[in-house]
């Protein structure tokens, strides 16, 4: 319907509504699990589908840049070369779908349904949220702004498939490509706000250190009542290794694994509690009867600026039906830890493998083997992209945005810093509530074409305000 007192692009989102959803679908559609190689092809046709809708919007140069992994999916449209560039990064590929029976509707065939964060339905599906919905909204704000006229600057798209899996072919890519990717800021959609009635801006990612360890005590499985006793079981001693890593105040024990941690003023810390945080809500939705963490620091500062250190799995040993009776030759398991500012993920495995090692005790053997890392990373709130930013919500969603430190990791943003000398916006609209990375992901119907809206007033203050 024609309303005269809305710019013309909101017309036409309203207007194209539907499609712009049914596009989301059919990407949501296609499983682009990038961790697991039979998904392969489909990666792939992710990436080729996210050419063909820029190619259609209206970019002028298109190319799918390929990688010895999943391949980079690159665009452009150029407007005036004396108006600021814009270059939007995010990710095709999603975490699996695993475990699938959790899931109320199949992962990969998309559907709406309402829930009580989201009354006007979400999208539920992997990749919603985490990152294909978000990516998707930058597609379909720049074709809204190009048939309307109204794209403001010059702008980049640079859309990987790797990002869940550590990004490592898109820090070859950068590193080889600065001329290609120039820019004067980073947008990315793919963070979220702190609910659809307070919305935020990330202003800080932690890094990260992923490794797997392998614990090896005798040449084979074993009798347990045979040898058990007399034999250092691999599980157990990785259990003891792995406890010992905590004190009683929840401290992470390796040492030299604090002596770079940024610390921040008490005004610092008293500022990050501007955002709104109710622990009873909190322990509520997640079912458990307290919070738990580092002695001395608040939830907020546990999760914003705080390294932390967390088994994500851990396994060895018959897992099968009934019992077994073994003690086992080996055991595994995968170990994260989140950085902060001034921590290098690079030392920090360094630290953790020399003291893993120095722990066991003579009856095992420990293999240490690193996976992926990346740095923490703080923006500027002082910057024209946040005004630009935070202008945009308060048009969009009348609020003025909180700035929230995130504790999840988006490891290319610090090499943006470094290899490219630009800040990165975090203009996400996810919820916590969205299950990213977990079973029945989702994302807001509201949140997608308010975020697309959101999108295009940031690129009109960005440029207003870089003149
Ligand atoms: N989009 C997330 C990161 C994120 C989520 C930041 C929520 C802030 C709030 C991203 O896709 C992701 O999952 N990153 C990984 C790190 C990567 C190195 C595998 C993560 O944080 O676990
Ligand atoms: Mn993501
Ligand atoms: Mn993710």
């Amino acid at each position: 319907m024609e309303n005269n007192t809305q710019p013309l692009y909101r017309n036409y989102i309203e207007e194209n509504k539907d499609r712009f959803l049914g596009e989301l679908f059919d990407l949501l559609r296609i499983p682009s699990v990038s961790a697991d190689s039979k998904f392969q092809g489909d990666v792939r046709r992710a990436a080729e589908y996210l050419c063909n809708r820029l190619s259609e919007a209206g970019a002028d140069r298109v190319e799918l840049f390929e990688t010895t992994g999943h391949p980079i999916v690159f665009a452009e449209k150029k407007v005036d070369p004396a108006l600021p560039t814009v270059l939007v990064y995010g990710h095709y590929d999603v975490q699996p779908a695993d475990p699938y029976e959790l899931w109320d509707s199949p992962p990969f065939e998309p559907v709406v349904k309402k829930t009580p964060e989201h009354p006007q339905g979400a999208i539920f599906a992997r990749g919603a949220c985490d990152d294909k919905g978000q990516v998707y909204m930058h597609v379909k704000a720049f074709e809204a702004m190009m048939r309307t006229q109204s794209l403001s600057c010059n702008v980049k798209f640079m859309i990987e498939g790797e990002e869940e899996v550590g990004s490592s072919n898109l820090e070859k890519f950068v590193r080889a490509n600065k001329d290609l990717l120039r820019a004067d800021v980073i947008l990315i959609s793919d963070t979220g706000i702190i609910s659809n009635q307070t919305p935020s801006i990330t202003v800080g990612l932690r890094g990260m250190s992923y490794l797997e360890v392998e614990v090896v005590g005798p040449n084979r499985d074993l009798h347990s009542g045979r040898y058990g006793g007399a034999v250092a079981n691999p599980i157990n001693v990785l259990c003891s290794m792995i406890a010992s890593l905590h004190d009683e105040k929840r401290h992470i024990t390796i040492p030299g694994f604090y002596d770079k941690v940024a610390t921040l003023s008490l005004e610092e810390r008293e500022a990050l509690h501007d955002a709104p945080y109710d622990e009873k809500e909190f322990t509520q939705d997640l079912g458990i009867a307290e919070v738990y963490g580092e002695e001395g620091y608040s939830t907020i500062e546990r999760v914003g600026i705080r390294p932390t250190l967390d088994v994500n799995g851990i396994w060895g040993g018959y897992i099968g039906e009934g019992a077994k009776t073994v003690l086992p030759s080996k055991a595994y398991a995968k170990i994260s830890m989140r950085l902060v500012p001034n921590q290098e993920s690079e030392e920090i495995t360094q630290l953790f493998t020399k003291h893993f090692k120095s722990i066991a005790p003579a009856g095992v053997k420990v293999t240490v083997k690193p996976h992926h890392g990346g740095e923490a990373a703080v923006v500027p709130t002082d910057s024209t992209e946040y005004r630009a930013a935070s202008a945009a919500f308060e048009e969009c969603w009348g609020k003025t945005p909180v700035p929230t430190r995130d504790g999840g990791s988006i490891p290319i943003v610090s090499l943006f810093q470094k290899e490219l000398g630009l800040d990165s916006v975090l203009l996400g609209f996810g919820l916590d509530s969205d299950n990213i990375h977990s079973p029945n992901e989702k994302y807001g119907v509201f949140n997608y074409f308010k975020g697309i809206e959101t999108i295009v007033a940031f690129y009109q203050h960005y440029t207003r305000m870089k003149q």
